[in-house]
């Protein structure tokens, strides 16, 4: 007999749980938080406090020094990788929007990092395309259009010096990744991007159910 897979689903009460017992956020975070609730619908491009919390972690982890987020918004993730750089490194955010990214500065300052931080505004796969090719940065984090997963990760990869990881957000999109007569532009996207993970041998990789599923990447 095939053995149980070896997982615990969440239901909203776990969840909870889950989110209290973690290091809890600062008063800039919570702020934060709900800044960006007040701007209603658009709050859930938000990334999760445990996502936060994980990003932080994994680049202090890793001793990164230099990251790069595609997909900035009210700046939740850039405040939490910019958090697990040390007083000299950098992060360069890229966005489109200066309505969102004005959000984001306010708290980067508030929060002490806003000199770790540069932001680009424009199309981040024309801000990537013009960046030097050398493999410069030790983090990555991409969470901005879908259906472009597929060019910021050829773009972020080879610019990731080895050992280097990147973490990319919506995998599972919302389970329809596994539904066929889901049929949306996005899903589509990240299916597509999903196995194109899978078959690039410049990197070793897991899926984490962490939010809206989390890929986490090594590059070899
Ligand atoms: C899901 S949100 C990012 C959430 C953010 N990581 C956070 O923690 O709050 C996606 C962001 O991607 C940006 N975006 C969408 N299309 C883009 C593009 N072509 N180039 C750059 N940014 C883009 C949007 O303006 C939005 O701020």
């Amino acid at each position: 007999m095939a053995p149980k897979p070896k997982f615990t689903a969440l239901d909203d009460t776990l969840y909870e749980y889950l989110v209290a017992h973690r290091s809890p956020d600062d008063a800039v975070v919570a702020e934060l938080r709900e800044e960006t609730a007040r701007l209603g619908g658009m709050a859930v491009m938000q990334i999760a406090p445990d996502q936060a919390t994980l990003l932080r972690i994994l680049v202090s982890a890793i001793g990164a020094r230099r990251a790069i987020e595609v997909g900035t918004f009210t700046g939740l993730s850039a405040l939490a990788i910019a958090r697990g750089l040390p007083p000299d490194g950098r992060l360069l955010c890229l966005d489109v929007s200066d309505e969102w990214t004005r959000i984001a500065r306010r708290y980067w300052e508030k929060a002490g990092v806003a000199d770790r931080i540069e932001l680009r505004l424009g199309p981040a796969a024309d801000t990537l395309q013009s960046l030097p090719e050398s493999p410069s940065f030790d983090f990555a984090f991409i969470d901005a259009d879908k259906k472009s997963y597929g060019l910021y990760w050829q773009e972020v990869v080879r610019r990731l010096r080895p050992g280097g990881i990147v973490a990319v957000d919506n995998v599972l999109w919302e389970g329809e990744v596994v539904k066929p007569d889901k049929r949306g532009e996005d899903v589509q996207a990240i299916r597509s991007f999903n196995e194109s993970v899978l078959a690039d041998e410049r990197v070793e990789s897991v899926m984490l159910a962490v939010a809206d599923g989390l890929t986490l990447a090594r590059k070899l």
